[in-house]
């Protein structure tokens, strides 16, 4: 035994003599030092010149990822990309490139081709003729194509009928026209934002067939003609996510609008003005995800308004912002929520006018995140320690909230926001304090020392709640066990008292007892005697 743990101990010794004998390895080929390589200054090349200067002899293995952006950089060394090995994304942001710049950069030198798979070729001022004579060069393995903010007028799917790209993101290019000739079959992710575009296609044709395998399309921004492609002869069995936020939707829509993409899981409508009627959503029963921020709709308590989302059994996460919920009375409200309270996990009603919590809340099992900040709110009493088992995240900023009785927060919540309401400092608020002090609420007392401030008594207005703190003593309560040992304490003093009374009287009674008998025995000697 002990011969062996000595020849262990020795080898041990001889491993660490030899590990701290050897030299840290210096210019190793196989260690990079940086993977992510963003280029912030020219390096010892011109400024208006990139080149192989701006990069290490270790970059050319190691880079995966290259960033250019935000530099007067005209031109690019020929071929400069086709250097780096491992190259698998290439970013250039808000540069004045000039001519084929970025074409040259991309062609490969010697027998080195590129295998990037994102390129993102961002506000790089590229135009009709310059796309055209790029891509021939596309990477074969390319997945990601991003030409956003550019001056591209025209693009066909000609232009990638035949490849890998799966996302394409051509938002951002004025007026730009989507020519819809061959198949892109490959295409899942199209972002159309803010590029007032326009479809052109052979007449008879459904545009969207040449794009049947969409996923994701963003319409955000434009002015659109929603029955040109929301109908029952739209190619679009594959679409999840649809994105028409801020868009100007020029035909008005009906019922049934929304009816037509069986697989749609998000709809993003943040910001449209819906002047006919309210879509019932009757068809797209995977809907998960509904969006409605600053919807510019007329919500009155009727009985249409308060069944908007009868036909929504799934849904999980519903924002809508800026909606006047404070027009629906409690029962109403009731009746608007109910369809989703087993299924609703977020639910977003920031600056909707609401008093309280509405009760139907507390029905909502799933609920994890609740948003209900830039309301009236002082105090609710819908929800509790008991109720909302799995609510995480309660945001109730810039309400009306005074102070907060930590019974009627739910078990497990674990970000409670509370900045902007005008606390009322007194003992009543340090439960709450205890409570997040308790929980380890860390971010939220970092907050205390700048974001919540006290609103009243007079003597703490403005201070934040971080220095908030009243004498223990004014606000040390009687509890439970202060009021036993009080009355534990009464009650030994009377004992006590008691039994000495007791005592004391009966030593009196025995002294007259002895005195009587005492004077009467004198008394008789006294008679016999004479
Ligand atoms: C930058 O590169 C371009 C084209 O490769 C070349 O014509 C120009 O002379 C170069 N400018 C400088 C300052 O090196
Ligand atoms: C597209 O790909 C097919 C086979 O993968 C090939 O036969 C055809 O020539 C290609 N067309 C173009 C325009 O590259
Ligand atoms: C886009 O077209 C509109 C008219 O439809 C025009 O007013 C606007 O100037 C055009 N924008 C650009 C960048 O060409
Ligand atoms: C929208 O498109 C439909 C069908 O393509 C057409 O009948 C209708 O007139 C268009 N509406 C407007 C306002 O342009």
């Amino acid at each position: 035994m002990l011969q062996s743990s000595v020849k262990i101990a020795v080898i041990v010794l001889f491993f660490e003599i030899v590990w701290m004998g050897t030299p840290p390895s210096k210019g190793n080929r196989h260690t990079c030092s940086r993977k992510n390589c963003t280029v912030t200054h020219g390096g010892k090349a011109e400024l208006n010149n990139l080149t192989h200067h701006a990069f290490t002899d270790d970059d050319f293995n190691c880079c995966l990822f290259i960033t250019v952006q935000d530099l007067r950089i005209h031109f690019i060394q020929k071929g400069l990309f086709s250097k780096f090995v491992k190259l698998k994304r290439l970013s250039l942001h808000n540069l004045p490139l000039q001519g084929e710049a970025v074409k040259n950069s991309l062609m490969h030198s010697g027998k080195n081709k590129l295998k990037l798979t994102h390129l993102s070729l961002q506000n790089v001022g590229l135009n009709n003729e310059l796309l055209k004579s790029l891509i021939p060069y596309l990477p074969e393995k390319l997945t990601e194509l991003d030409l956003k903010k550019n001056t591209i007028t025209v693009f066909s799917t000609n232009f990638i009928s035949n490849t890998t790209v799966k996302y394409l993101n051509l938002s951002q290019n004025q007026n730009i026209t989507i020519m819809l000739e061959k198949g892109a079959p490959s295409l899942e992710h199209l972002d159309l934002a803010h590029s007032n575009f326009e479809w052109k296609t052979s007449p008879g044709i459904m545009p969207m067939c040449k794009i049947p395998n969409l996923i994701t399309l963003n319409f955000e921004g434009n002015r659109l003609n929603l029955s040109t492609f929301d109908n029952d002869m739209n190619c679009f069995g594959n679409l999840t996510s649809l994105c028409l936020s801020l868009c100007d939707i020029i035909d008005p829509m009906t019922k049934e609008s929304f009816s037509f993409f069986p697989r749609l899981k998000s709809l993003y409508l943040n910001g449209i003005s819906i002047k006919g009627l309210f879509p019932s959503f009757q068809n797209i029963t995977y809907l998960t995800e509904l969006s409605l921020n600053d919807v510019e709709y007329s919500f009155k308590s009727t009985l249409e308004n308060v069944n908007i989302f009868r036909n929504l059994h799934n849904l999980r996460r519903l924002k809508m912002q800026n909606w006047k919920l404070h027009l629906l009375n409690e029962s109403e409200l009731t009746t608007l929520f109910s369809p989703l309270v087993k299924t609703l996990e977020h639910l977003d009603l920031k600056l909707t006018g609401l008093s309280t919590i509405p009760s139907v809340v507390r029905e909502m099992d799933n609920l994890r995140k609740l948003t209900l900040s830039n309301n009236s709110i002082s105090s609710w009493e819908s929800i509790s320690e008991n109720s909302n088992k799995n609510l995480r995240s309660l945001f109730m900023e810039w309400n009306l909230i005074e102070t907060v009785n930590p019974h009627f927060i739910p078990e497990r919540v674990i970000d409670f926001r509370l900045e902007g309401n005008p606390f009322l400092c007194t003992c009543e608020l340090m439960p709450y304090k205890n409570w997040v002090k308790e929980k380890k609420l860390g971010e939220i007392i970092k907050d205390w020392t700048t974001k919540y401030h006290c609103f009243k008594p007079r003597q703490w207005t403005g201070h934040t709640l971080d220095t908030f703190s009243p004498k223990k003593t004014d606000c040390q309560d009687f509890n439970a066990y202060v009021i036993t040992a009080i009355a534990l304490c009464c009650l030994m003093v009377i004992i006590v008292i008691g039994t000495n009374v007791y005592i004391r009287r009966r030593e009196k009674n025995l002294l007259k007892k002895y005195n009587y008998y005492h004077d009467s025995r004198e008394r008789q000697k006294l008679l016999s005697s004479s």
